[in-house]
């Protein structure tokens, strides 16, 4: 079979204006049932950190393109025998894989190893440790376009534990591209990026004043993975400070929307009732994002359908 041209999805930055564009369209129209031709190319998810949402859509969007998905299970792979990552990889692609879904807990890792494989084989990053990723903020970009507020009147605060998050890093950077109109962040001090991180991003320092006028409202999870544990905050005391809860939520606009990526901590960073409750997007989104996947391993396998 012909090699796929080399074509990576690593990073917001990395995507053109026209990618972004294609892709959001696609994927919209995959939404309202666009029609799909299979594809004859094979991907595998090799994930090196827990993940239930993004692992599943990879393999589910996969399988509703025609394409063959494999997910290789850590602890039965030779990783566990000392083989290198770019020796896993270029095993895979001498099977015949052609795109290789990526999670590791390495920022930047998804990266290097672009730089070490060979031509052929396409490489996603579904997340590198606190660096980005591009497919959940394309979800989230695809959720907001159609349940949301246009760019513009956009009025976004993403709350939580910002400087560990590469949902923030990836989504708020994906936002500002597309035109938001206000993107705010807020958290605890220890839990918010170097202040050069996140231009064009608003700084708030409590809950209140974040959830004020804004509109979509994205909460976040504490990445206990990624600190150290004298560093984790007490819980009860994090909840009544920057827990979302049906009381504060009455200072945003009427109809606030609210985002997570899941997994949720119900009564950590977000209670219950909100979670559940006619605001949130949070299903919205999962269900999003099979039909981002499918768009962007389309994307990554070749070029997209014009619809
Ligand atoms: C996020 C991740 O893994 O970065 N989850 C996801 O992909 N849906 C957020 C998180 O784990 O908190």
């Amino acid at each position: 079979m012909v090699e796929l041209p080399t074509r990576h999805l690593l990073d917001i930055a990395s995507l053109a204006d026209s990618s972004i564009e294609k892709l959001l369209r696609r994927t919209a129209a995959l939404a309202e049932g666009a029609a799909v031709t299979p594809i004859d190319r094979t991907v595998a998810n090799l994930f090196f950190e827990p993940s239930t949402r993004t692992r599943v859509s990879f393999e589910l969007a996969a399988q509703r393109i025609g394409m063959r998905a494999i997910s290789i299970e850590l602890d039965r792979s030779s990783s566990t025998k000392g083989e290198t990552l770019s020796d896993t990889a270029a095993t895979l692609a001498a099977m015949g894989v052609d795109c290789l879904v990526l999670r590791h807990p390495e920022t930047g890792r998804c990266h290097a190893l672009a730089g070490e494989i060979g031509p052929g084989l396409a490489l996603l990053n579904a997340g590198d440790g606190s660096g980005e990723h591009p497919s959940q903020a394309l979800l989230d970009a695809a959720t907001i376009a159609r349940h949301g507020p246009d760019w513009p009147d956009l009025n976004l605060s993403v709350i939580g534990d910002i400087r560990h998050s590469r949902v923030a890093r990836s989504g708020l950077a994906l936002f500002r591209r597309l035109g938001a109109g206000r993107l705010r962040i807020a958290g605890p001090p220890e839990l918010l990026p170097d202040s050069a991180e996140l231009p064009g991003v608003e700084v708030c320092h409590s809950l209140p004043e974040a959830v004020d006028g804004a509109n979509v409202i994205m909460m976040l999870r504490i990445q206990r993975e990624r600190m150290d544990k004298a560093g984790w905050p007490d819980v009860e005391r994090y909840h009544a400070d920057w827990g979302l809860r049906e009381t504060v939520l009455a200072r945003a606009r009427p109809n606030c929307l609210v985002m997570h990526p899941g997994p949720i901590n119900r009564g950590v960073e977000i209670a219950a009732d909100v979670a559940d409750g006619p605001r949130s997007l949070i299903l919205r989104q999962v269900r999003m994002g099979v039909f981002t996947r499918m768009a962007i391993l389309e994307w990554l396998a070749g070029g997209l359908p014009a619809s």
